[in-house]
Order: C-alpha cells, then structure tokens, then sequence
C-alpha cells in the first residue's frame, strides 16, 4: 500500500517537474533576452549620439531579433493576442528607424526611439 503511494508520487513528480521547469527556463530566457535588448539600447542611443548611422541600423536590426525571438513566448500575465500585437509594433518601428538612418533622419529616428520606449511602457505594465 505505501510503496504504492511512493511510486505514484514518484511518478507524478517525473511527469510535473518538466512542466514547472519549462515555464520557470521560459520567463529566464524572457528576463535573459531583456538585458540584451537593454544592451541594445544603450548601443543605439550612443551611436545615435555620435551620429554613427551604420552602427546605430545595426543595433536597431539586433533588437528586431531579439524581439523576434519572443514570438513564441506564451506571458503569463495579459493576453498572447496583445503580446504579438506589442512585438509586431515594436518591430515595424525598428524598421523605420533604421530606414531613417539610411537617410540620416535624426527627427524621424528620435520619433521612431519614442514610440519604443512608449512601447516598453506598454509592456511592462501589462506583462512584467
Ligand atoms: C526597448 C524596449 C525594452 C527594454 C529596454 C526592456 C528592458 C527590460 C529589462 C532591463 C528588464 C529586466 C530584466 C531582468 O534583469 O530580469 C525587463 C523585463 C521584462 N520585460 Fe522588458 N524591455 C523592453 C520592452 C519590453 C516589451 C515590449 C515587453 C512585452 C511586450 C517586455 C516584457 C518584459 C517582461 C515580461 C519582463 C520580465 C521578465 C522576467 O523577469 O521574467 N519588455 N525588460
């Protein structure tokens, strides 16, 4: 009888455990891929800044991948509708900026750096 309910508490934790592992490696690569993309920020505003549009392009691409690379996340909090919603945005927006480097845009890139922060905003109030 007991070496039964061991077995079955034995068996339960095999198949649970997994489950609880994957969404806790779920929320660190969330939390792993955010001080990149914070990386990525500072890189661009310094760039920016020194008027470096090849390399600010570059670190806008970078954070378009990182972005990307969320797509499958599933948040815990709010819905996934408005997750991709959020990503689809903040991508587009990295597209413009990096089309305005292309041009040397200053105005439309600094529009382009509000809309994104504004959409961190977003984001961290509904999902972190
Ligand atoms: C350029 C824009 C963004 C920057 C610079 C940024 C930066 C950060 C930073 C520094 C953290 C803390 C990471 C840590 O040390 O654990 C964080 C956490 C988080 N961010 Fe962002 N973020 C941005 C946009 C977004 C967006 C658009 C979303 C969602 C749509 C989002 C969702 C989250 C979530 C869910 C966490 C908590 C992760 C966890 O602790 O598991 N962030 N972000």
């Amino acid at each position: 009888m007991h070496i039964k309910r061991i077995i079955g508490l034995i068996v339960l934790f095999i198949v649970v455990y997994p489950v609880i592992s994957f969404s806790e490696d779920q929320n660190l690569s969330v939390s792993a891929a955010m001080r990149k993309i914070q990386d990525e920020v500072r890189n661009i505003n310094k760039a920016f800044k020194n008027s470096d549009y090849f390399t600010t392009a570059t670190h806008f691409m970078e954070l378009a991948k990182w972005f990307k690379s969320l797509d499958s996340v599933d948040p815990g909090k709010g819905t996934k509708a408005e997750w991709d919603r959020i990503h689809e945005e903040i991508i587009k927006e990295f597209f413009i900026a990096i089309g305005a480097c292309a041009v040397e845009d200053d105005e439309i890139i600094s529009a382009s750096l509000k809309k994104i922060m504004a959409l961190q905003k977003e984001g961290h109030g509904l999902f972190r």
